[in-house]
């Protein structure tokens, strides 16, 4: 085990009514106030930010944004900034999530330019990285993987590469039941923590790893306990108060 705190967030992607993330945000908080040990973030649809921060307001839970552009302000319609995200609450943000790379244009560029900003207004960014199945295949993980870390990292000080976080997230195992077993993710991640150490040297050893697709109550405790992995970003079972706490449980 390492000597990193433990780290789990809740992508809830684009669910939840206001009403409904209020609902999960106090259900999620009831059972995990008395969790210590473990960084707890949840990550709702824009929407519900600052109503999800209201209801956890004095709690351990930290909330978070799905996405944001880099500008501070200006005509970027449909865009979210990092100060507006702080403004409604949030101290964390995903940056480059395999969906908005899929289906968004996301680029290693973009992601970039995004971590950036998110350090510069304060918030955590949660630079997430992963590989498709052909790429796996094709025996191009750790090309693959490697080059979105180096990419979305690029230019950043030793202070500020302390402040990032990294999700991997293979691709083909988001919301598709099938799980990265232990060795294939234990292997990813001691990669990605060899990079951040040829990038930043010691102060990176901070650097949170969570492992990201399919974690589930029955997976996590084999996946947490990975030397390398410090964490989950969970998107399906963060839907549920019970399990997501069940995971947060296991991390602790
Ligand atoms: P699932 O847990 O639903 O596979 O989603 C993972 C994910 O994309 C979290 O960001």
């Amino acid at each position: 085990m390492s000597q990193r705190k433990k780290f789990v967030a809740g992508n809830w992607k684009m669910h939840t009514t206001l009403a409904e993330g209020r609902e999960l945000a106090r259900a999620i908080r009831a059972e995990v106030e008395n969790v210590e040990g473990v960084r707890i973030a949840v990550i709702p649809p824009f929407t519900s930010v600052a109503a999800v921060a209201e209801v956890l307001r004095g709690s351990r839970i930290e909330v978070g944004g799905q996405d944001l552009h880099w500008e501070e302000k200006g005509a970027f319609t449909g865009e979210v900034s990092a100060p507006m995200l702080r403004d409604a609450g949030a101290t964390v943000v995903l940056v480059g999530h395999s969906e908005r790379r899929q289906y968004f244009g996301e680029t290693d560029e973009s992601a970039n330019r995004k971590v950036r900003a998110a350090l510069a207004a304060g918030l955590s960014p949660v630079l997430c990285v992963g590989e498709t199945l052909d790429e796996r295949d094709a025996g191009r993980t750790l090309d693959v993987v490697g080059r979105q870390v180096r990419g979305g990292l690029a230019g950043l000080s030793s202070a500020e590469l302390a402040r990032v976080c990294i999700a991997y997230e293979p691709v083909w195992a988001i919301g598709t039941g099938r799980t990265a077993t232990p060795e294939q993710a234990q292997e990813v991640h001691a990669a990605v923590r060899a990079i951040l150490r040829e990038l930043g040297g010691d102060v990176t050893e901070a650097i949170p790893i969570l492992y990201g697709g399919s974690v589930k109550p029955d997976n996590a405790p084999a996946l947490l306990a990975l030397s390398d992995v410090d964490g989950a970003l969970v998107g399906g079972a963060s839907l549920e108060a019970s399990s997501f706490s069940a995971i947060v449980r296991a991390a602790a």
